[in-house]
This record gives structure tokens, sequence and C-alpha cells, in this order.
């Protein structure tokens, strides 16, 4: 948490005792929100997941945060600031909780998700606004907690350690390695120090999986993430090598 006063991550941070989305309060009041504000709550009741999912928060059992980013970037670098993020989670969690990273924004424990990256941009007209970056971690969800369909899906740190966690260390750490991370690549343009992160924690490398296109599947290998955060495969059939940057591929044997 060295830096965490001086830089602009967290500098400005808003706390609600119940909220219904970080992000959708972000993004509703981005104009007033300066570069690197922090939205909080442990009672979000209305949260979005990916995909049109919800994504609730129930008092104390979670957290639910966003970050605001007012970057001359373009939302191309949006897949790269998911991983950005997954990394930052990942060190946030070490050495307590060995996590990997199921690209490209599900963090797992032992196969079980834990954490969840929502990425979300505003624009007015062509030009880009600002990129809300949301982050829901399963803190102090016990296995009851669970809804029956997520029972072999889910986990939290509670459920790991079996016993009661305090948020406020792993939040700090959290948002201290997003900055570490942010104000080394915003420098240099270079992704590498968390990039090489996800690779190293990555659940899918070498993994075989089904890249969907339209109605048809074919079969890959994955053989790296690249410096641009999209997922690097090779096709079984064709040999050929590609890059994704979406979700439209299962993981086969899973
Ligand atoms: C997913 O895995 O589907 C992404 C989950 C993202 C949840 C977070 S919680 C904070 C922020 N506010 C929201 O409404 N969603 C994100």
């Amino acid at each position: 948490a060295e830096n965490l006063l001086a830089s602009a991550i967290g500098r400005s941070l808003e706390f609600f005792d119940r909220i219904d989305s970080t992000n959708t309060y972000a993004l509703d009041n981005l104009q007033d929100l300066a570069h690197g504000s922090v939205i909080l709550t442990d009672h979000q009741y209305r949260g979005k997941g990916r995909l049109g999912r919800s994504w609730h928060a129930d008092l104390g059992k979670s957290v639910a945060l966003s970050i605001v980013l007012k970057p001359y970037i373009d939302s191309q670098q949006a897949v790269l600031l998911t991983q950005l993020t997954a990394a930052a989670l990942v060190k946030a969690l070490e050495p307590d909780w060995p996590a990997s990273i199921k690209w490209p924004n599900d963090v797992v424990i032992g196969g079980r998700k834990v954490a969840g990256i929502l990425v979300e941009s505003q624009f007015s007209g062509s030009e880009l606004t600002g990129i809300v970056i949301g982050t829901g971690i399963n803190t102090n969800l016990s296995r009851d907690e669970l809804p029956e369909e997520l029972k072999s899906k889910a986990t939290s740190l509670a459920i790991e350690k079996n016993r009661v966690i305090d948020p406020n260390p792993i939040i700090t750490s959290f948002l201290s390695w997003f900055d570490k991370f942010y104000t080394a690549w915003d420098e240099s343009m270079d992704a590498s120090p968390f990039i090489s992160l996800c690779r190293e924690k990555s659940g899918l490398i070498g993994k075989e999986i089904a890249v969907h296109h339209d109605q048809t599947s074919k079969s890959a290998r994955v053989i790296d993430i690249s410096e641009e955060g999209e997922l690097v495969i090779r096709y079984r059939d064709t040999n050929e090598t590609d890059r994704l940057n979406s979700l439209n591929f299962s993981v086969r044997g899973q």
C-alpha cells in the first residue's frame, strides 16, 4: 500500500452502505468523477455481471468496487485493462489464496470463481469519455449461501480459509497493485509486467478449446496470452494461429 495516497488510483474513494451498482453509479456520474476515483460498497442490490447477468452482493458478503479511468486510450484496450485488473487481483490474494485467471475476466481458486471483472466504456459520439472497471470479490459468502447452481462453480475467500475475512487489506492491496501496473503501463505502454503474470497464472494455456464462429465450432489449443491481452490459439485442423479478444469459445473436457 506504499504509494496509495500519492497516486491517482483511489485518491478519491466513495463508500456506499448500499447502492444499486457501483458501475452504474460511476457511469451515471462520470463527468464529476476524477480519473482514478473508486466507488466501493459491500451491499450491491442491482449489480451487473457480464453478458447481461446479474451480480449481487448481499450486505457484508462480497465487495463491489469500480475504478474510473479517464485515459487517452481507446476502448480496444479494454481487454488489456481486464488482464491488468485480473493480475492485480491475483497479487492482492497472494500468498493466502493462490488464485489463477480464467481468461479473460474470472479469478478462480481451485477452479471455482472467486472474483469477476466487468469493464464498461462511455462515449460521447465517437470520443471515449471514460472507462469503468468493476470488480466483484466473494469475500464472506458461506457455502450455504451460494445458490444451488453455483455450488460447484463458485467459492469465496471465507470458504477457502474457513474463517471470516477482513476485506480491507485485500481492497488496499488490490488498489495498490492496480495502481502499480497501471502507472507503469501508462508511462511505457509496456504491458509485459502484468501480462507475464497473466500467463503464469493462466488456467488455459495448453488446454484444448472449442472456438465458436456463427454456427460452427473449431477445435484449437491455447498457446499464449499476447501482449495485447488476447488469447493466442492454434487451430487443430489447419495449424494456423489466431487471436481471440472475446469470449466465443468453450473449454473442452470441463
Ligand atoms: C462477471 O463475472 O460476470 C463480472 C462481475 C462484475 C461485478 C462487479 S461488482 C462491481 C461492479 N458493479 C457492477 O454492477 N458489476 C461490477
